[in-house]
């Protein structure tokens, strides 16, 4: 029977059709009706563009500009930082038709109801009330660069201004772990995220055990009140348990401590060297495979082999090593690991590959065996 005769399936994509239609109409006039107090939505990568911001592209050299709102009439064009007071409301204004904003990790998770975002026909305004030393960090205004209805965020003309809400209590912004983990790898700059309230809170660096007070000399380790501590260049001596203290008027503070464990981290992955003891051998002999990295010391190297034998269920036997050797003027380790295969049989003939790797990756090499038949090796 076909389909048009069925009563209901006939009506169904016309019923469809009519309903995305009234959608759409929604859509435009919802996005016509952008009133000033329209509360946008942040996640959204695309937003609905109205006639005016179409418009706007055209007439535009407008140049980004931030300022605090600071009461009704009054405003404040704001630098790279802003300080707040705990507990108070910042405002800021942005312009652009529409703009998006960036807000401290925390605060996007945690949206408690404090954070209110609004676009106005001009600008966007951001409003954050009830705060605490904990909304200290980033902010940023993105302008929106519109065609139709896409819109993307323009990040050259993003505008960034880093708050603080300086917290008389809290000298540091409060984290939910009193002990944190942080892996220092070689020459791999590390940052201990001691992040204060106060811009005018003078910071030190100290070491639990020994207790001193770690020197701070602006190349080997920097501060940077935006950021907390820098490990530029990390060697084994940096391990330990760490804390900042943060010292304002007569109050003093200490941070969360920072356990950092030193990991010796390689330049490059390890170049293996693979040489078998015979590459052509009779039934019945004994193979010796060897697969050798020399490389950095204190650098972890794992082999991995893949053999002939594999097929019917070979065990692999192994034997590995680690030894330290002088070369040149330094010091190099020398790892490797030997495959042995006793009695080889027809099945041990073939290709042998060892992979090695380290924490920057793996490189395999490879060499084939031939197993000659006892019978043949008897012939004169
Ligand atoms: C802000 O603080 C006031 C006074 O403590 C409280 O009544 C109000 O509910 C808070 N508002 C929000 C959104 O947290």
């Amino acid at each position: 029977m076909p389909l048009q005769n069925v009563p209901g399936l006939r009506w169904r994509p016309v019923l469809i059709s009519l309903f995305v239609c009234g959608l759409i109409f929604e859509l435009v006039k919802a996005a016509q009706e952008q009133k000033p107090g329209r509360t946008v939505k942040q996640n959204k990568p695309k937003i609905t563009a109205s006639k005016s911001s179409t418009k706007a592209k055209a007439s535009a050299p407008t140049q980004t500009l931030l300022t605090q709102v600071l009461s009704r009439g009054k405003f404040r064009k704001v630098g790279d930082t802003l300080t707040v007071q705990a507990g108070s409301v910042l405002e800021m204004r942005c312009r652009g038709k529409p703009v998006q904003w960036g807000v401290p990790p925390y605060l996007e998770e945690d949206d408690d109801g404090r954070l209110k975002i609004v676009q106005h026909e001009r600008y966007g305004v951001l409003t954050l009330i009830n705060s605490t030393g904990a909304d200290t960090g980033q902010y940023t205004c993105y302008p929106m660069y519109c065609e139709d209805t896409d819109c993307r965020r323009e990040y050259n003309k993003a505008v960034k201004v880093f708050v603080f809400f300086a917290d008389p209590q809290e000298l540091f912004v409060p984290t939910i772990n009193y002990y944190e983990v942080i892996q220092l790898r070689t020459n791999w700059p590390t940052v201990l995220p001691c992040q204060v309230t106060s811009p005018e809170a003078k910071v030190t660096l100290h070491r639990e055990f020994p207790p001193v007070e770690v020197a701070v000399d602006g190349s080997e380790i920097s501060f940077d009140v935006r950021k907390g501590f820098t490990i530029h260049r990390p060697r084994p001596h940096h391990a330990g348990e760490l804390f900042c203290v943060a010292s304002l008027g007569s109050l003093r503070q200490s941070s969360t401590k920072y356990m950092l464990i030193y990991v010796n981290y390689p330049v490059a992955p390890p170049a293996p060297v693979i040489q078998a003891s015979s590459t052509s051998l009779s039934v019945g002999g004994n193979l010796q495979i060897s697969c050798t990295v020399m490389g950095e010391r204190d650098v972890v190297v794992e082999f991995d082999w893949e053999y002939p034998g594999q097929k019917i269920g070979r065990p692999l036997y192994t034997r590995e090593s680690v030894t330290t050797v002088s070369q040149g003027s330094g010091q190099q380790q020398l790892s490797q690991s030997v495959l042995l295969v006793d009695e080889v049989r027809d099945v041990d003939q073939g290709t042998y590959t060892c992979t090695a790797g380290n924490l920057q990756g793996t490189k395999s090499a490879s060499t084939t065996v031939q197993v000659v038949s006892k019978d043949k090796t008897k012939r004169p």
